[in-house]
């Protein structure tokens, strides 16, 4: 099978949504902050930050301490241009290069369904937050419980690790967390497809840029999610 390159650096997802490489853009970022409620000057960590736009509103508009970590260095690059004075380390959410309970918050936007490892990603996630350190987590989820057995390992693509819901919670539980919140915010995926089809693209586009299984990729009922929860 043919292997695509990752989505989140084509040419083609950052024409539709600019920096912000996923449903919702600043405005589910900004929301889910509200709803976590992190204490002041906190200490944020951005796993897969990608081109840095969260790392901004975090530090600008929230006054927060922010750490990326993301192993493109297209996209480092990238986030660099618009601001050089992020501090972003080049490396994976597998291993992070930081010492426990480092951080108040952990915010990981589109970017748990990417990696290579989400059980191992979600334990470090663990690791370096403090006790009552808040998980912010947004992403895609399969809806259709019932082709979660098709798809998994079956997409050559950056969505290999798109699970269903009650597989996020319970890995998310195993790590310790308490959820505090779930919040489907699929109407975001809806808003990126339009603006997509505006964009002169269509559906069958999409596919063809993400896998070259478009057609199963097609069968599966992709909702997109918000979660918050706390380090016990
Ligand atoms: C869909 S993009 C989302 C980027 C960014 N969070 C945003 O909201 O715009 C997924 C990101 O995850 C990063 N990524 C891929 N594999 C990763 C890994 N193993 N650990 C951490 N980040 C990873 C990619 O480089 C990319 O920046």
């Amino acid at each position: 099978m043919r292997k695509k390159q990752a989505l989140y650096e084509s040419d083609f997802m950052h024409e539709i949504m600019g920096d912000t490489i996923r449903p919702g853009g600043v405005d589910l970022t900004e929301k889910a902050i509200l709803l976590a409620h992190l204490p002041k000057k906190a200490k944020v960590l951005d796993v897969g930050c990608g081109c840095g736009v969260t790392m901004d509103l975090l530090a600008n508009r929230f006054g927060y301490h922010v750490t990326g970590i993301d192993p493109s260095q297209k996209l480092i690059t990238k986030a660099l241009k618009r601001n050089a004075g992020l501090n972003i380390i080049l490396g994976k959410g597998e291993n992070l290069p930081f010492e426990d309970n480092a951080f108040d918050g952990v915010i990981c936007e589109c970017s748990l369904s990417v990696v290579d490892n989400a059980d191992l990603t979600l334990a470090e996630m663990a690791r370096v937050l403090k006790k009552k350190g808040k998980l912010i987590i947004s992403d895609l989820y399969i809806k259709d419980s019932q082709m979660d057995n098709k798809v998994e390992n079956s997409l050559d693509c950056c969505q290999n690790g798109v699970m269903i819901k009650d597989k996020i919670i319970e890995t998310v539980r195993k790590y310790n967390f308490l959820i505090c919140l779930w919040q489907d915010c699929s109407e975001s995926l809806t808003q990126l497809i339009c603006q997509m089809i505006m964009n002169g693209h269509s559906i069958q586009d999409f596919w063809s840029n993400v896998t070259s299984c478009g057609a199963l990729s097609c069968q599966v009922k992709y909702g997109y999610y918000l979660m918050i929860a706390e380090k016990k």
